[in-house]
């Protein structure tokens, strides 16, 4: 697992300010936070909104529009589970299935589990379909039982 630094308001004032004057400044801001800490502090909220001259109802509504924004650390690995054309094409839906049927679990629910699934559209390896990241590493050709061993390693 990719490992995140802990929240530090210095750093993240200095990655607004870095990022505030570039056009359409509020998505690089929010990716670089994510990017740094894993999820978007509350406390980020504000700054951004100073820096943007934007209100803070704007910002907030950002970040709970994208997916890929969290308000709190995530726990726990990540498994990305693409659902796009060539990956419905070659099943992806029968493995979500599986994963709520044989292990009750949900692609994007709110979950303090040691396996959180989120939802992801292509990753641009359609070759390998039906395709996912796992922290971040590729895995082609996802199967049932692939995925059970995946549950089974992060200990779900
Ligand atoms: S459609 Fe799934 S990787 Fe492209």
């Amino acid at each position: 697992m990719i490992r995140k630094l802990a929240w530090d308001e210095e750093l993240a004032g200095r990655l607004i300010d870095e990022r505030k004057t570039a056009d359409g400044a509020l998505m690089p801001i929010l990716h670089a936070l994510q990017e740094t800490f894993g999820y978007i502090d509350r406390a980020a909220i504000a700054p951004i909104a100073e820096a943007l001259n934007i209100s803070k109802a704007d910002v907030h509504g950002v970040i709970s529009f994208y997916h890929d924004f969290r308000a709190a650390p995530a726990s726990g690995r990540a498994l990305k589970l693409c659902r796009a054309e060539s990956c419905q094409a070659m099943g992806c839906e029968d493995l979500i299935d599986h994963l709520r049927r044989a292990h009750g679990l949900t692609p994007d629910s709110e979950t303090d589990g040691a396996l959180r699934i989120e939802t992801v559209y292509c990753l641009g390896n359609c070759a390998l379909s039906p395709a996912a990241l796992i922290d971040g590493a590729p895995i082609g050709r996802l199967t049932a039982a692939k995925l059970d061993a995946l549950v089974r390693e992060a200990g779900q």
